[in-house]
Formats: C-alpha cells, structure tokens, sequence
C-alpha cells in the first residue's frame, strides 16, 4: 500500500489517492491551513496550491478558515468530486455535546454539500462513542464520505470499534521522523486504519536542518523537508504539510520524482525520539 516507484509528473502524484477503508480515496498528499492568517489568506493559498496540483485541504473549525477553504473549493475550477475537503469538531463542541451543531456549523462556513472528510479533533475522554455516533449519522446520510478521529491512542480507538458500527477511516496524528510512535501506527495498520501525518516539519522547526535528513536530500537533489515529506509516504501514512508561500507549496509536493532507498529508511527510523512539536493525547489541556 506505499506510495513506491515514481510518477512522471508532481501533478499526477498529487492526485494519486490511498484507499480508505470504506473504499473512498484519499489524496496521500494535501495541504495544512493551521495558522493562516484568515479567510482571504486561505482562500488565496488553496487556490493558488489547488492551480499547482494539490487536490486536498485539511481544515478544522479551530482554525477559523472553513469559509476560505470553501470559497477555494468552489472556485477553483477543479470538479468538488476530484477535490477532498477535511475538517474536524473542536473540543469544547465535543464537550457540550454539541457535535451535530458543530457539523452542521462547519457545512454553513465550508458552504459545501458534503465534506470528505471529518475529524473527532482531539480524544475527549468520555465523550467519544457518542460523539462517535453522531458523525455516523452524517456519514449514513452521505454528508461526510469517510469518519475518522485525530489524536487517538490504542483505548480511545478502542472505545469506538466495540461500541460502534463504523471503524474510523483515518487517525490524524503528529508524526515525522523525531516522532514515529511504532506502536500506534502497527495498531491503526492492523485495523485498517490510515494515518494521516500532522506537523510533518515540526511547525516549520530545527528537523528541516537536521543533518542527516539534509545528507540524504543532497543525494536526490532534495531538501530535509521534501525527504520528510517522502519518508512519511514510503511509511505508508499520508500527510498534509501547511505552507503560505508559492515556492514551498511547490517544493513539499515535489516528492514523485525520487524513492528514499532501504538504507535511507534504515537511516531516518534511528532519528526517533519521542519528540513532539505538539500536545501530548494522554496529556493535554484544552
Ligand atoms: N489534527 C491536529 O491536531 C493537527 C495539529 C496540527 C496541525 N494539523 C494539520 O497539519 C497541518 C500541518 O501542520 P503545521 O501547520 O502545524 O506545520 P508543518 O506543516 O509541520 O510546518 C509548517 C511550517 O513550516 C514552514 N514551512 C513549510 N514548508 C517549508 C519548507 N519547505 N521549508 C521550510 N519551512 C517550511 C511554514 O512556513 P510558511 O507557511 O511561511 O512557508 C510553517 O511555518 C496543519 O496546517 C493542519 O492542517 C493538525
């Protein structure tokens, strides 16, 4: 199921899609909005990254920006059917037991039929399986074609597959080369879920010049952050690296012309260290 071999264009990898487990296909490689400025500065950046190549969005109500990724979407010339749209419910919404008008609240901002993609954001303990079964409800009325959860460890996921009917698609997590949690990604493989990298550059931190990343990318002609982005793929697990400007919306999907050797990712899986850029989900206070 890797991403393995290459593609004779950035384009067309940028449309090549994983299967879900429910059949729907995801594009391996999208574009983060965390922290853009605003509606126009989103709507800006998707457009500009959708004209380039991307086909898929990640969003979330906490990021203030589903209006921008929405307007992108419409108006981008690109059929919505070849686009994926990913949001997520924010935690106090999970909290008051407001997930339905947290949906309903997101499609109002996305102004879209049907998102592809929805997220529990964070593992709100106690609160999982029925917010769970809220957003199996949209998922039967075709509103959302494909459930999934962020953040969630082995006994949250847990929770879902024996209380509920759909298992999550996709589990959203922090994960790059500092943090390769081998025990959580052997768990989602073996339930046929897919992980989705979150923070692949650590936010834009110290590991785009971590020497051996840089060694490697020498070899190929590619940046530490293009060898991220690549050995998060060849991992088997999709990612969604956030950039605002043109020449790095361009350079992190520029990855379909290279394969990292065995050796390359013998080299990259020492570089674990438990490091994370963000919250901990067993420790977390929002
Ligand atoms: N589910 C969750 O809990 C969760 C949490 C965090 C993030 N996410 C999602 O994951 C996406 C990506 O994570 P992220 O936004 O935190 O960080 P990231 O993608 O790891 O890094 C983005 C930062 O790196 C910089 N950057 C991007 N490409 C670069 C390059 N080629 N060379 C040097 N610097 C580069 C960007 O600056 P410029 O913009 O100035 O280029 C920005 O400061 C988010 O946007 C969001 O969609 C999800």
């Amino acid at each position: 199921m890797n991403v393995k071999g290459t593609f004779a264009t950035r384009e067309l990898g940028l449309a090549q899609r994983v299967r879900l487990n429910n059949g729907v296909g995801m594009p391996w490689l999208g574009l983060g909005v965390f922290r853009m400025e605003n509606d126009a500065e989103t709507e800006r950046v998707a457009l500009e990254a959708i004209a380039s190549g991307y086909r898929s969005i990640d969003t979330a109500a906490l990021y203030e920006n589903e209006r921008g990724v929405g307007a992108a979407v419409r108006n981008s010339g690109v059929a919505r059917e070849d686009l994926f749209v990913t949001s997520k419910v924010w935690n106090p919404d999970i909290r008051a037991d407001r997930v339905e008008a947290a949906f309903e609240e997101s499609m109002e901002r996305l102004g879209l039929d049907y998102v592809d993609l929805y997220l529990l954001h964070w593992p709100i303990e106690g609160k999982i399986v029925q917010s769970w079964k809220a957003l199996e409800k949209f998922y039967q009325d075709g509103r959302i074609r494909a459930i999934g959860v962020s953040n969630h460890l082995e006994r949250h996921i847990e929770e879902i597959l024996t209380a509920c009917e759909i298992p999550p698609a996709v589990n959203q997590i922090e994960y790059h080369p500092y943090l390769q949690s081998p025990v959580l990604k052997a768990f989602c493989e073996a339930k046929g879920i897919r992980l989705e990298a979150w923070s692949p550059f650590m936010h834009g931190g110290a590991i785009l010049t971590d020497p051996i990343l840089t060694e490697i990318g020498a070899m190929y002609g590619k940046t530490a952050a293009q060898v991220i982005v690549r050995w998060i793929l060849q991992t088997g697990v999709a990612t969604i690296p956030k950039s605002v400007r043109s020449e790095r919306i361009v350079e992190n999907s520029d990855v379909f012309d290279f394969e990292l050797s065995d050796q390359d990712m013998s080299k990259i899986a020492l570089l674990e260290r438990k490091e994370r850029w963000g919250a901990d989900p067993d420790n977390f206070d929002f």
